[in-house]
């Protein structure tokens, strides 16, 4: 049987990266997925790539910043999808580069601003040579030599979301290339 036959999940954020990764693998392992998303053509792409594939999944538009369309996607997801046993909680924007609790609320604003605000700038080529330094600075800071791809986060989230971790309660999964234990630091929240 597959890892997660029987699970109905809600994924948000998947309609890219991570959360794109994750749904498909969701759906490849047998569960019924719900893709969220406030990026439709991605998030509706999503549910078409997983039912092409055989697997189960519909889109349901949703700003998780807004609680009214957080509601009404748990909602929606439950009455189509009977009872929901999984919630990946992977929408989000990057930007401030600090903890989450050291995030003043008008920082967190704008980088909702920037991110989703279509104030984005046109990438110049030598923003682009400096955003390919910037990923190999990073990519020196693991261990393991390079930057994850997304798929590679999906594994420990199928793990995460069977019946295998019936007995991991508030447990912490670090997926990380070993970039916490390099620099004696916890994993980033
Ligand atoms: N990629 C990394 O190196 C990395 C590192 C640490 C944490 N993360 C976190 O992992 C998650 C996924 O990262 P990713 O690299 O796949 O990023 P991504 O930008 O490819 O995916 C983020 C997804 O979240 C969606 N989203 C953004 N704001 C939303 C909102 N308000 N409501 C609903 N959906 C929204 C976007 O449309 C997108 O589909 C993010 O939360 C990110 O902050 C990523």
């Amino acid at each position: 049987m597959a890892a997660l036959t029987g699970k109905v999940a809600v994924v948000t954020g998947a309609s890219s990266g991570i959360g794109r990764a994750i749904a498909r693998r969701f759906a490849q392992e047998g569960a019924r997925v719900f893709v969220a998303d406030v990026n439709v053509t991605g998030g509706e792409e999503t549910a078409t790539m997983i039912t092409e594939q055989g697997g189960e999944a519909s889109f349901i538009e949703c700003d998780v910043a807004v609680p009214e369309q957080v509601r009404a996607m748990i909602d929606r997801a439950a009455r189509e999808g009977g009872k929901l046993t999984t919630l990946v909680n992977n929408a989000g924007v990057g930007g401030v580069g600090k903890p989450l609790e050291e995030i003043e609320p008008d920082e967190f604003r704008r980088t909702i601003d920037v991110n989703l605000g279509g104030r984005r700038a046109r990438m110049a080529p030598e923003d682009a040579d400096r955003a390919h330094a910037a990923r190999e600075a990073k990519a020196a800071m693991q261990p393991i030599g390079r930057q994850a791809q997304p798929d590679e986060m999906a594994g420990a989230a199928v793990y995460l979301a069977s019946d295998d971790a019936s007995f991991c309660v508030g447990s912490i999964v670090v997926v990380d290339g070993g970039e916490s234990i390099l620099h004696n630091i916890g994993p980033y929240f």
